[in-house]
């Protein structure tokens, strides 16, 4: 499944995601700028903070209990379809996933 992240300043970079890593894995692994997961997907540093497209958010769904906490630590402004990239999941279902990467990450 692909995933593409569109970045502040319009820039998009696709990425060849593997089924069951997360969406903040396959940045990483692709070298896709504005995702950090310092932490290493442990949903404890909010480096890797996404907006989910709209299109998504249904399939996305929203984010656990310590996901939540961890969203109102991220640096950039939370919205509705805020996650943490390293707590999404990648399916097959999720091929053509767009997020968008905030301003800034920490
Ligand atoms: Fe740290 Fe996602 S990688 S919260």
């Amino acid at each position: 499944p692909t995933v593409t992240f569109v970045s502040i300043d319009g820039s998009r970079h696709t990425a060849d995601a593997r089924v069951g890593e997360s969406v903040m894995a396959a940045a990483v692994r692709n070298g896709v700028p504005g995702i950090i997961g310092e932490c290493g997907g442990n949903a404890s540093c909010a480096t890797c903070h996404v907006y989910v497209g709209e299109d998504f958010m249904p399939l996305v769904g929203p984010p656990g209990d310590l996901e939540d906490d961890m969203l109102d630590l991220a640096v950039s402004d939370r919205r509705p379809t805020s996650r943490l990239s390293c707590q999404i999941s990648v399916t097959d279902a999720l091929n053509g996933l767009a997020v968008e990467t905030p301003k800034e990450q920490p």
